[in-house]
């Protein structure tokens, strides 16, 4: 009995009151959810609060944590643009929870070794939860099938140099053919980007970037991936969906085992943006026209698309100022991603409930992450509360992210992240980050 008693350890009690809590029904419930530890204990009306630290949630709305499936955070080798502790507070600022990392970092993560370096980092650096993708080249083929803890493999089937760069019909068979993980595809079709790179090749305005990495480029690389996926009945993602064609190729032609994705960036911005911005809002694939914006929507709101990623990808302004072709791709997106699409359900666009499922649970479901992704007993407590009644600007001397920048600088957004909590404690309240968290790596179940 004293042994015992003396070897107890105290249960760590947070207590968020008085919330606007999503619960798994999509619906809304004001009350009260105790955490004990790393896990949500109860959700309920005036729920005990002895011994627990308490959060007076009035007027705010909580969600499950976002879980951001594409995220290059750089780290090792490109720190100068991004590392795994500035990049987990731009999520945590941002209410993202957990993210999925790319293998395009230095080395290339595609081996176990280079995956093995990435935990350890992120275990001794990240405020939130983690993964990696294994990156697959020509010729890895057995780590691809043995590499542990993945979720999932990631293949540039474009847009990519180097060893990652995966163009070839028969390399690309050989990836699909062995093995049942997930494989995530960067859609483009490379053959076409060099030919109309050549074509354009004396053109500097940032806009021909979306002439150059047409639609058409893109539709290719998808049909070829789905074709692969059907023929070996092989779980496949296409990561950030960009054109209404591939949009409308989901929409008629998805099997069950297929999932797509779209980032706020794809849906809101078009190439009226390069006018004000210019290579800031030059990422791969490229953004497009109005009439793609909409039909990524249509597919998004009916399930065609699943759920969201920011790919965000930070370059300096240094290298977005060198003038294109010589301006590297990507935009942040973690710190704003939340807010932005919070910003388009208060315009009518979806609901809150839509946005918190394409942003968490439709993710942790497709890369079967276990117990997250929901309010619910028994599920992590990995928990954002959001303001929909405040609007505030994106502001540059704002910006957590390494970079300094935000292509979204200027938007009145509305439903920032106010509180972030990861595994029951709480990372960023109004404001103020607690670098003293640490997150945990993700689990992805077979
Ligand atoms: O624009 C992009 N930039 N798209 C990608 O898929 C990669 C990324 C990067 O790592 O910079």
């Amino acid at each position: 009995m004293m042994i015992e008693a003396l070897t107890q350890t105290r249960v760590m009690v947070l207590l968020i009151q008085n919330a606007s809590i999503l619960l798994p029904s999509g619906e809304f419930f004001l009350g009260d959810v105790r955490v004990e530890d790393d896990r949500i204990a109860e959700v309920g009306s005036n729920l005990d609060s002895t011994n627990a630290q308490v959060i007076d949630a009035t007027g705010l709305t909580l969600l499950p944590g976002v879980i951001d499936p594409q995220v290059h955070f750089r780290e090792p080798g490109l720190e100068y643009k991004e590392d795994l502790f500035t990049a987990s507070c731009a999520c945590a600022r941002g209410g993202v929870t957990s993210f999925l990392e790319m293998p395009n970092t230095k080395p290339l993560t595609t081996n176990q070794e280079a995956l093995d370096d990435k935990l350890r980092r992120a275990s001794e650096k990240c405020l939130v939860n983690y993964g990696f993708f294994i990156g697959a080249t020509p010729a890895n083929q057995s780590d691809l099938l043995t590499a542990n803890p993945a979720c999932g493999i990631k293949i540039f089937m474009g847009s990519m140099h180097g060893d990652l760069l995966v163009d070839e019909e028969s390399a690309l068979d050989a990836i699909f053919s062995k093995g049942d993980r997930l494989i995530a595809v960067h859609a483009e079709d490379q053959a076409r980007i060099r030919e109309r790179r050549a074509q354009y090749a004396e053109v500097t305005d940032p806009a021909i970037h979306s002439v150059i990495q047409d639609n058409q480029a893109a539709l290719n690389a998808t049909q070829l991936a789905l074709k692969l996926s059907k023929k070996y009945h092989r779980r496949l993602h296409i990561l950030h969906m960009s054109t209404a064609e591939e949009a409308e190729l989901m929409m008629r032609d998805k099997p069950e085992w297929v999932t797509a994705e779209v980032t706020p960036q794809h849906l809101v911005l078009n190439t009226s943006a390069y006018e004000k911005l210019g290579a800031l809002v030059q990422m791969n694939p490229p953004i497009r026209s109005p009439h793609d914006n909409e039909v990524l929507w249509e597919a998004l709101r009916n399930g065609a698309i699943d759920f969201i990623a920011t790919d965000h990808a930070p370059h300096t302004l240094e290298e977005k100022a060198k003038g294109y072709p010589n301006t590297p791709s990507g935009m942040p997106g973690v710190e704003t991603s939340l807010a932005v699409m919070l910003t388009q359900a208060a315009q009518g666009r979806c609901t809150v409930a839509q946005v918190s499922n394409w942003m968490s649970t439709a993710v942790a479901k497709a890369y079967r992450i276990p117990n997250k992704g929901l309010i619910e007993p028994g599920y992590d407590a990995d928990l954002v509360l959001v303001d929909l009644n405040h609007t505030h600007p994106v502001l540059r001397e704002e910006v957590v992210a390494k970079c300094g920048w935000n292509p979204f600088e200027g938007w009145e957004l509305t439903g920032w992240a106010q509180v972030t909590i990861v595994g029951g404690k709480v990372v960023y309240d109004r404001g103020k980050l607690n670098t003293e968290v640490r997150g945990r790596a993700l689990r992805f179940d077979a």
